[in-house]
C-alpha cells in the first residue's frame, strides 16, 4: 500500500475485483439547496474574491463519511468498528508531526484564528508546532466514536450534523439539516479506454480525470512515443497539443452528469478525437485562444490526497480525497474536531472566470442547488492483457489529470519501473493559461529551446503532483512509487 499523508477526507473511490469487475463510487460533495449561481458575486456581477475559497460560504455538503460507509457496506470484511478504531486512537493518543505538517499549521494558524470564533485550539499551539510535536484531536475522537457507532448516521444526522448546523448558524452559511440528511454516495459507471494492450480503468463525471485520461491515451496511441523519447521537444509538444485540446473540452462540457448531459460517447469517439488534431502541426504551436477564451495563471498550491492499495487476493483500490485547498475552508466545527472543505470553489462561479487552480468552466459546471461541482481526481487502476498492472493517482487540481497521464506513459513507453516513474520530472499545459509549466530540470535546454523555437511558452514552477502507484510485476511481485515531492511512503502488511 502506498500513502500520501497530508491532507484529510476522502472523495472519490475506484475499485477492481480480483475478478476483473470494476466500480466507481462517487462521494463528491454537493452544493447546499440554497445554493444559487450568483452566490459568489457582488450586485454588480463581479466575483467576490475568496469567498468561495476562505469562510462559511466556500463549505459544500460534505461526502467523504457517506463514501467510506458506502464502500464498506459493499466490499467491507472486518466490522467498522474495527475499521474506525485506529482513527479514534490515533484522534485519542496523537501522532508525531513532521516537519512540514508543523511548518502548515503555523502558516495557517492566523487564517483560523481569524475565520473561527472561537478559535480552534486543536490547531493552534502557543509556541508554535515543531517537529515531533504529538497532535491530539479529542473532539475529532468523540466525532469517530459516533461514526463507529452510527455509522454514517453519526455523522449526517444527530449530535455531529447539530454540530455541522450551530456552525451554519453562527457565520451564516447555507448548509442545512435536510442537506446532511438528503446526501448519498452513487456508483458511478466507470470510464474505460484503451492504450496500446493497456485497459484503463478511471472515474467518470463528476470528475473530468478519467474522461480526459483516455482522451489523452486514444490520441498518443497514433504517435511512436517510445521512439521519440522521454520528455523531447517532440513528445512534449505532442502532448501539449493534445492536453491543450482536452481542456478545452473540459471547460465546456464536463459538469455533473445528473444536471448536465455530459457527451460521454462522443468525447471518447475515434472520429472525435481525431477530428480535434485537424489543426495540429509538428512544427508549430496551435494558440489556445484559437481554441477558447480567457487567461489566468495558476496561483495556489494543489491540496487533496491520493492513496493505493493491492490487497493479497488481488483487488485493487484507488482512492482520491480532498477538502480541496489546504484545510478547505479553514473553518472548523466547534467541538467535533474537523474541519470544512472548500469546494464550492470547484464550481465555475461565473463564466469564464478561472477557479483557484485556474481552470475555466461554462453552463456545464455552474452552480446549482444540490449539484456535484466538477472535479479532476483521476483514481485510476490500469490491467494488461487482462490482468492488473497499475494503480495510480495523485493530488495536484488541474494537473492531477496530465500527472496520471505521465506515470502511465514513463512505465509504458519510457521503460521506468513505478518508483522512477513516480519521482520523474513533469510537465503540464491546461488549455488556458496558454503555458507548458515545468519542474524545473524536466526538459533539457535545446528541447526547452526548440519548444520556444516553435512558439511555446514555457515556465517553471513548484513540484508538480504528488503520485503514488502501485505496478503489479509479470512475477506478481508488487513493486511501489511513493512521490518523493510530499512525505509519501510505500508500505506492505
Ligand atoms: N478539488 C480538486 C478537484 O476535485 O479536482
Amino acid at each position: 500500500m502506498t500513502l500520501n499523508s497530508s491532507s484529510t477526507f476522502l472523495l472519490q473511490f475506484h475499485i477492481r475485483m480480483h475478478n476483473g469487475q470494476s466500480y466507481s463510487l462517487d462521494f463528491r460533495e454537493k452544493a447546499p439547496a440554497l445554493a444559487g449561481r450568483n452566490m459568489y458575486l457582488d450586485s454588480s456581477a463581479n466575483v467576490i474574491k475568496r469567498k468561495s475559497l476562505d469562510g462559511i460560504m466556500a463549505c459544500a455538503v460534505p461526502g467523504s463519511v457517506m463514501g467510506m460507509y458506502e464502500a464498506h457496506k459493499r466490499f467491507g470484511k472486518i466490522s467498522w468498528s474495527q475499521l474506525l478504531q485506529p482513527a479514534i486512537n490515533l484522534a485519542e493518543n496523537g501522532f508525531t508531526l513532521s516537519k512540514t505538517e508543523a511548518r502548515k499549521l503555523n502558516r495557517f494558524a492566523a487564517l483560523f484564528t481569524k475565520i473561527n470564533d472561537p478559535e480552534p485550539a486543536f490547531l493552534l499551539s502557543k509556541t508554535g508546532w515543531k517537529e515531533g510535536d504529538i497532535f491530539i484531536n479529542n473532539a475529532m475522537a468523540q466525532t469517530l466514536k459516533l461514526i463507529r457507532d452510527h455509522q454514517a448516521d453519526g455523522f449526517y444526522k444527530g449530535i455531529t450534523a447539530q454540530k455541522i448546523i450551530a456552525v451554519m448558524n453562527r457565520y451564516g452559511g447555507l448548509i442545512s439539516a435536510n442537506d446532511l440528511e438528503n446526501y448519498r454516495a452513487l456508483w458511478r459507471p466507470v470510464i474505460n479506454g484503451q492504450y496500446h494492450q493497456l485497459k484503463i480503468i478511471s472515474m467518470g463525471p463528476p470528475s473530468s480525470g478519467g474522461i480526459l485520461l483516455v482522451q489523452m491515451l486514444s490520441l498518443l496511441q497514433d504517435y511512436p512515443l517510445k521512439q521519440w523519447l522521454w520528455n523531447s521537444a517532440r513528445t512534449v509538444q505532442l502532448i501539449t497539443e493534445i492536453e491543450r485540446r482536452v481542456y478545452a473540452d473540459r471547460s465546456k462540457y464536463l459538469g455533473d452528469p445528473d444536471y448536465y448531459h455530459v457527451p460521454v460517447e462522443t468525447l471518447l469517439s475515434t472520429d472525435y478525437l481525431h477530428s480535434r488534431m485537424n489543426n495540429y502541426h509538428t512544427d508549430r504551436a496551435t494558440e489556445s485562444s484559437r481554441i477558447g477564451a480567457g487567461s489566468i495563471p495558476v496561483s495556489e498550491k494543489e491540496e487533496t490526497t491520493h492513496f493505493s492499495i493491492v490487497d493479497p487476493e488481488g483487488n485493487a483500490v484507488a482512492v482520491t480525497t480532498t477538502l480541496n485547498g489546504s484545510y478547505g475552508s479553514k473553518v472548523v466545527v466547534s467541538g467535533a474536531g474537523f474541519l470544512l472543505n472548500n469546494e464550492m470553489d470547484d464550481f465555475s462561479i461565473k463564466p469564464g472566470y478561472p477557479n483557484t487552480y485556474g481552470l475555466l468552466g461554462s453552463e456545464a459546471n455552474a452552480i446549482e442547488p444540490e449539484k456535484r461541482m466538477l472535479s479532476s481526481m483521476t483514481p485510476t487502476i490500469v490491467e494488461k492483457n487482462g490482468a492488473l498492472w497499475m494503480v495510480t493517482g495523485t493530488p495536484g487540481g488541474s494537473t492531477i489529470i496530465t500527472s496520471v497521464l505521465q506515470s502511465i506513459l514513463n512505465v509504458a513507453d519510457f521503460g521506468m519501473n513505478m518508483q522512477q516513474s513516480v519521482s520523474a520530472l513533469k510537465f503540464h499545459h491546461q488549455w488556458k493559461p496558454d503555458t507548458i509549466f515545468t519542474e524545473r530540470g524536466a526538459l533539457l535546454p535545446a528541447d526547452s529551446l526548440a519548444l520556444s523555437r516553435m512558439g511555446y511558452h514555457l515556465l517553471n514552477r513548484s513540484p508538480i503532483g504528488r503520485l503514488d502507484g502501485i505496478l503489479i510485476l509479470p512475477s506478481g511481485k508488487l513493486e511501489a512509487g511513493a512521490d518523493p515531492r510530499g512525505e509519501d511512503f510505500a508500505i506492505g502488511f
